[in-house]
């Protein structure tokens, strides 16, 4: 198990950074590209490992993935209903997404199939996902855990042989994209039209790219239906540049905002609204973040995000609630850093989902900022934050709990102590920003791994 340490910013950070593509989109790619009717060739995809679990998933099932000199990754689509059985359980490692979205699409299969994950995503709730897929006729089963009536990994998923899935209306009561993401997927192969009704917009791409692929997909408003009667089951191949994350690029944004910057630019990052909560929290702390070369295509839109010279003083605390909280959902650790950065107390709400992600993010983003000597507050569904007042943050020790966002947030906080920070259990760091360490330093941080 390996820590981090970061000895406080003594100069201010100064670059253009490039980041790995986004994880959401990658994890899509690869999967959606696998079904395809021809071949899919993906620029921008992630080293992290999240995705490489996906990239394996496929090959388990007989899809050729290979990595090109160009750096691109080719996916030979098998078509909608090419995929083999896996000869072995598929391990889906940390990856919630691959996990999730692998079970709305394994559960349309003939086959049998099983996905298994690491220690943490061991823990990690799937009824949520398992309810809807059975309701629609799934065969899924799993193993009982600390909540009774709740499904955990290993999934165990029963072949269909002959038979359909049925469609199905579901409203959800919590927004998750993965879980959005996974009735659609089965929706796909099920009889007749299946709807998902959203409460709040969680992030699009699985609509955005299947559409793309000419997959029988209407969203309306908060409804998004599938209707494969009448199609003839083909996804259209093509290639897929997947854009910089911005939820790795909201760690080297703060990284400015902490230790203070000249000039720093983060390329080419995803600007889907969906994805930028954390951008406007920003702007309502009082940090300006601007966007350069931004271009609108026919995928996500993608700018460059830039900071200059005294871009984090002066922050003021905010509120964080309501769909600001789902559009920012996987931001809030390195929010909670620069909450305690800001004048005021800083409310985070209506982040119960927090409770389930890689970690207890309500219990280990609170834990990190009370070892930095910051106050807070904790709640069922979210915690406040009282600001520093310009004091620096308490050199110690920090346990990541194995959660790359955790490990990421605390090494940001080290930049702006009164002496080193150390952070243990960081290897998950992997799974989205294997670069993290190299970027950072490259911007001007002091920062050790052992
Ligand atoms: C993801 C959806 C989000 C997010 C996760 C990735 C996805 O989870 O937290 O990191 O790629 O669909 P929810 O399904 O809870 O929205």
């Amino acid at each position: 198990m390996s820590s981090f340490t970061v000895t406080p910013a003594t100069k201010p950070l100064m670059g253009a950074a490039s980041i790995p593509g986004d994880k959401s989109i990658g994890h899509r790619a690869l999967l959606f590209g696998a079904l395809a009717d021809g071949e899919v060739l993906i620029r921008g995809l992630s080293g992290g490992q999240d995705n490489h679990r996906s990239r394996q998933a496929m090959a388990d099932m007989g899809v050729s993935v290979e990595d090109l000199p160009t750096g691109q990754v080719r996916v030979r689509g098998v078509g909608l209903r090419g995929l083999r059985a896996p000869s072995q359980v598929i391990d889906c490692g940390n990856s919630g997404t691959t996990m999730r979205l692998l079970a709305g699409l394994l559960c349309a299969q003939s086959f049998d199939s099983q996905l298994s994950g690491d220690a943490s995503l061991s823990q990690r709730p799937m009824m949520r996902v398992a309810g809807p897929l059975m309701d629609m006729g799934a065969h899924l089963r799993g193993a009982s855990g600390k909540v009774a009536d709740e499904m955990y990994p290993p999934l165990f998923i029963g072949g269909l042989g002959q038979k359909r899935l049925r469609a199905i209306r579901y409203e959800q009561s919590v927004a998750s994209a993965q879980v959005k993401s996974a009735i659609l997927l089965a929706g796909l192969f099920a009889e007749g039209a299946t709807e998902v009704v959203e409460p709040a917009q969680s992030r699009n791409h699985t609509e955005l790219m299947l559409a793309h692929m000419g997959a029988p997909l209407v969203v309306d408003g908060a409804s998004i239906r599938v209707d494969p009667s009448g199609w003839d089951g083909k996804l259209k191949a093509g290639p897929v540049t997947v854009p910089g994350d911005p939820s790795s690029a909201a760690f080297l944004l703060a990284a400015g905002l902490v230790a203070g910057v000249e000039r720093l630019s983060v390329r080419e990052v995803c600007v889907n609204r969906r994805r930028t909560g954390f951008l406007d929290v920003l702007a309502a702390f009082g940090a300006l973040v601007e966007m350069e070369s931004l271009s609108t295509g026919p995928g996500d839109p993608v700018a460059d995000l830039v900071i200059t010279r005294g871009a984090g003083d002066g922050l003021r605390a905010t509120t964080v609630s309501g769909e600001l909280t789902v559009r920012s959902l996987d931001e809030v650790p390195i929010l909670a850093i620069l909450a305690a950065r800001a004048e005021g107390v800083t409310h985070f709400e209506d982040g119960e989902e927090l409770r389930v992600k890689e970690s207890d993010r309500i219990a280990t983003t609170c834990e990190m900022l009370k070892r930095l000597g910051v106050e807070v507050e904790e709640r069922k569904a979210g915690f406040s934050v009282q600001g520093l007042a310009g004091r620096p943050f308490q050199a110690c020790e920090v346990h990541a709990h194995g959660d790359h966002r955790i490990a990421m947030s605390a090494v940001i906080a080290g930049l702006g102590a009164n002496g080193p920070v150390r952070v243990h259990d960081v290897d998950n760091v992997a799974t989205s920003f294997p670069s993290f360490v190299d970027t950072l330093s490259r911007l001007g941080a002091e920062l050790s791994v052992d």
